[in-house]
């Protein structure tokens, strides 16, 4: 067995200095562990000039619980957001055109089945028969001029091996979407109604 050079203690790591391969990373940060399921990788979504300041959503189908569903993202302070295109009071399509989910004032994420309104920063209900409900939030994520989301174990992107998503709400119970913007332009104060009760309340014209 060849000797270390006298400048190299025993112990020491002698290949401190050797070339890297190139594209190899060092890091810290622990192995996987057998079995451990890799987090999903973002997935691109829009570019970033497709998301004006509380503007039209950008809506793209995913798979939640393995059927077809609908999400949007939209700006709002500067910020993507994005949520299933899902109403807590029914779980059906809130945009009363494709991409148009904010009402009048440009304020609220409005349903415009019943009138539900939603803070977009959160997706928490303010008003409306939502009552303490949230949308379900949709990670995303934007870097170098570019949305990507974040599939998750309930949220999935569709892929060519699964049939092509239904184009409108799969979900029962839901009165067909207005035809024009709410008027209701915003919640008359959160949670002003809460629950069931509030679902006979205000219809969108
Ligand atoms: S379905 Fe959205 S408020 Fe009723």
């Amino acid at each position: 067995m060849p000797e270390l050079p006298p400048d190299v203690p025993p112990g020491d790591d002698a290949d401190d200095d050797a070339p890297t391969v190139p594209g190899s990373v060092m890091t810290d940060a622990p192995l996987p562990t057998a079995g451990a399921e890799a987090p999903p990788a973002p997935e691109p979504l829009c570019a970033s000039a497709d998301l004006a300041e509380r503007g039209r959503a950008f809506v793209w189908d995913v798979m939640l619980w393995g059927r077809p569903a609908r999400a949007f993202a939209l700006r709002f302070d500067g910020r993507p957001v994005a949520y299933l295109n899902r109403c807590v009071h029914v779980p059906t399509e809130m945009d009363w055109q494709e991409g148009e989910f904010l009402d009048m004032d440009k304020r609220w994420i409005l349903c415009s089945i019943h009138g539900a309104a939603y803070e977009p920063a959160d997706g928490r209900c303010v008003g409306g028969p939502c009552g303490r409900g949230k949308l379900t939030p949709v990670p995303v994520e934007e870097r170098g001029g570019q949305v990507y989301w974040y599939p998750s174990s309930d949220i999935k992107a569709v892929t060519f091996d699964e049939p092509p998503p239904a184009a409108a709400a799969t979900d029962e119970g839901a009165a067909p979407a207005a035809a024009s913007p709410p008027t209701g332009a915003g919640p008359a104060g959160p949670a002003s109604q809460t629950g069931h009760d509030a679902a006979e309340g205000p219809q969108p014209t």
